[in-house]
């Protein structure tokens, strides 16, 4: 089920989000929901605080590349959901322009650690170990920011931030 997305400023997004404790049917459906969501919005990522459950739950589909014409690039299989992440281990930093579902329209190159490595637990509460130093961890970072209540225009530079709020305004009254 499509579920509503929690734009900027929502307070919501400020929320530091809690552990899962139970792996049940209720995570299982709040995952699913946030596939949907995530394909209904065209997006690469979702946290579960997005959707406006603060919970440590968040989702990455990377679309495939050079695959068939007419064939789904963000298969549902494809997702990695992420229950509970901690970085273990990070180093180097990268540049990248980063979007965000619940920053429409905006897209602004963000600094982060080139290389991650993560310990999460999956939707049936098996423990699990990841590293990435491409797209994903790039991705895996954004996510997990929304899980402490961080947004990733809060990392622009201080000029860069008053020109989005500028903007921001701006839009939200046309809208
Ligand atoms: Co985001």
């Amino acid at each position: 089920m499509v579920r509503e997305i929690v734009v900027y400023p929502d307070k919501r997004l400020k929320q530091v989000s809690r552990e899962v404790e139970t792996f049940d049917e209720t995570l299982h459906t709040l995952l699913d929901d946030m596939y949907d969501t995530m394909r209904a919005k065209n997006g690469v990522g979702l946290a579960a605080i997005q959707i406006g459950i603060d919970l440590r739950a968040l989702i990455i589909n990377i679309p495939l590349e050079n695959i068939p014409e007419g064939e789904d690039e963000q298969p549902k299989e494809n997702t990695l959901e992420m229950i509970n992440p901690v970085i273990i281990e990070k180093d180097g930093s990268t540049k990248f322009q980063e979007g965000c579902l619940s920053v429409p329209g905006i897209y602004e190159e963000v600094e982060r650690a080139k290389h991650v490595k993560v310990e999460y637990y999956d939707r049936f509460g098996e423990k699990h170990l990841i590293e990435d130093d491409d797209f994903l961890a790039i991705a895996m970072q954004h996510e997990m920011d929304h899980l402490d209540g961080k947004v990733f225009i809060e990392k622009l530079s201080f000029m860069k931030r008053k020109k989005f709020e500028k903007e921001w305004k701006k839009r939200k009254k046309v809208s």
